[in-house]
């Protein structure tokens, strides 16, 4: 980004500019005097930022009893940074770069969200897993990719086109047998699983499909993952709307009351991560 941004300030040769290469990274750039045989610019130097880099980078929390504990709030060009410290296979790579194709790509977990998702499956030792919302397979792929030979992934979707997608990269990574596809609504899926007696029997679980059944999802999940197994749910910061008391549309009303409700269920401990569009990890007791 730096660099893209020096093409048009070298014009001024000499002269101290702020360039704002981003409104949240100002900073001050030298196009130094000498000029090379071509007529460009021969060096050009960064200087110390006119403002601090993390001036806007923070958030505090608006009640003072808080103190002033600065947390980290996203700017684009953290996010870029943040994106560079993933490890990605490089299947999922591809699948992502197909996908960013398609309509609906922007429901795709991001990489360091399938990232932590993968983790806590390996962390677990997870060999049962469950996923509500497959589309193309973005995070299934990163769970199927972690689980043990023997492991299991039931995975949920309605939408017949794009679990095509998800099938050829599970062929493609070599994981289609640990993949187990229930094309339908999950709500349904979930019912037969229990009438099957798989009560108790799954170590994770990954919530992603319709906002408004959240908390029926929830509550047949329950009853599915054992005890000390993760339920993890996205979207719970619904892109700031949860936050937001002008907006009142009928899934932000439901994630919200989902979230107030989870923060009262004793069954589960629980933490809400701003990764994404915010994940809350559920651990049932
Ligand atoms: C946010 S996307 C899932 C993204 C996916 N986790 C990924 O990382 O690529 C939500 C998916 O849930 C599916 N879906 C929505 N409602 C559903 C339902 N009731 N039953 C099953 N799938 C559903 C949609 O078709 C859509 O593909």
């Amino acid at each position: 980004m730096i660099v893209h941004n020096l093409v048009n300030p070298c014009v001024a040769l000499g002269s101290q500019l702020s360039v704002s290469g981003h409104r949240n990274y100002p900073f001050v750039v030298r196009c130094n005097k000498h000029v090379s045989s071509k007529g460009d610019i021969a060096s050009v130097s960064l200087q110390s930022p006119s403002v601090p880099i993390t001036s806007d980078a923070v958030a505090v929390a608006s009640d003072r009893k808080y103190g002033s504990k600065q947390v980290i709030s996203l700017s684009p060009c953290l996010y870029d940074y943040i994106l560079t410290n993933v490890r990605e296979p490089e299947i999922l790579r591809e699948l992502r770069e197909e996908t960013s194709n398609m309509r609906g790509s922007q429901m795709q977990v991001s990489p360091d969200q399938a990232q932590l998702l993968a983790m806590l499956v390996e962390i677990l030792g997870a060999k049962k897993c469950i996923e509500l919302g497959v589309y193309t397979g973005y995070s299934s792929l990163a769970i199927a990719l972690v689980l043990p030979e023997g492991g299991r992934l039931v995975a949920c979707e309605r939408d017949a086109k794009s679990l095509e997608v998800a099938k050829k990269y599970y062929e493609l990574a070599g994981v289609s047998h640990k993949v187990d596809v229930r094309h339908g609504l999950a709500v349904g899926t979930l019912k037969s699983m229990i009438m099957n007696g798989e009560s108790c029997s799954y170590d994770f679980a990954f919530v992603d499909a319709e906002k408004r059944m959240y908390h029926e999802y929830f509550e047949l999940l329950l009853q599915l993952v054992r005890v000390g197994g993760l339920i993890v749910i996205d979207n719970v910061l619904w892109h700031g709307k949860v936050a937001d008391p002008l907006v009142n549309d009928s899934k932000t009303i439901s994630i919200r009351h989902f979230n107030q409700n989870i923060m009262e269920d004793q069954r589960v401990s629980i933490s809400m991560v701003p990764i994404g569009d915010g994940m809350t990890i559920c651990r049932k007791r």
